[in-house]
């Protein structure tokens, strides 16, 4: 038997050698961190329900011609991605205060924003993913102007559709962050939506209590990190059997 072959190892996910050429195999693990590594726990679930939610996000998206990383989910911890080259920039949007938003700029968390706006952060682990302007994207060349507007132009049609999806859930998307990665085919590239959509990367409140549920619960130390994340696999329907808590044993088929 071969092992296959480890590309990247993160702090929530692996990235191995995918079956077919082009493709990579995305692994969600149960590990939590916060902080840039400085709090760490295993959330027994947690990998489960992101690679579901996550699949079930990128499927939607996909169905008003957003172009994403996505294939398909292989199994309960792996999904089936195409390889791209990933952009050092996380790019966060906002729609109401909350976080190092909050933080930086003194507005209370909860506070609804005039207009959504959308910030990038330079991935690098070992500056913390500093905060950076268009000005510096474009100097440095981690992005063309070219890159920037398409990334900026899916960014509004994914926050738009996600905030109404959500909504119909009875949640509110306060924030979240979203990769991108050049999709090569043959000449040509094409920006795609990358990494994954989940409780993990987006602020999701309950519209009717604020109550949190997403990564806040585990960052803040509030407990019921997976019951979380297993309620907004609920509201959107996509509860993943082996997840749902009581395990009744075997059942009758008629
Ligand atoms: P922030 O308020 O801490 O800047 O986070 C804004 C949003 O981006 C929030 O939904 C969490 C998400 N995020 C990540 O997914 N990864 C990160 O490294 C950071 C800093 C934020």
């Amino acid at each position: 038997m071969k092992r296959r072959r480890v590309i990247y190892e993160g702090k929530a996910k692996i990235l191995y050698e995918g079956t077919e050429p082009g493709t990579v195999i995305q692994y969600f693990k149960d590990d939590a961190t916060a902080g840039n590594g400085a709090k760490k726990d295993t959330i027994e679930g947690k990998g489960v329900l992101n690679n579901r939610i996550s699949e079930y996000l990128m499927t939607q998206l996909q169905g008003i011609g957003v172009p994403t990383h996505f294939v398909r989910r292989l199994n309960m911890r792996e999904q089936l991605i195409k390889e791209v080259e990933i952009i050092p920039l996380e790019v966060v949007v906002r729609n109401v205060a909350a976080g190092s938003m909050s933080k930086r700029l003194g507005i209370e968390e909860g506070t609804a924003l005039p207009r959504s706006i959308i910030e990038y952060y330079y991935k690098n682990d070992s500056l913390n993913d500093p905060w950076v302007s268009e000005e510096h994207i474009t100097a440095f060349g981690w992005a063309s102007p070219q890159d920037l507007d398409d990334m900026v132009n899916l960014t509004i049609r994914v926050n738009d559709f996600l905030s109404g999806l959500f909504l119909g859930a009875g949640i509110k998307l306060v924030d979240f962050k979203l990769e991108f990665g050049r999709l090569w085919e043959n000449d040509f590239m094409r920006i795609v939506l990358a990494d994954e959509i989940s409780p993990d990367n987006c602020r999701l409140w309950d519209v009717q209590t604020n109550e949190k549920l997403d990564k806040d619960r585990f960052r803040r130390d509030l407990g019921g990190v997976v019951e979380a994340y297993s309620e907004v696999a609920k509201r959107l329907g996509i509860m993943p059997e082996s997840v749902q808590g009581e395990n009744k044993g075997p059942v009758l088929v008629q």
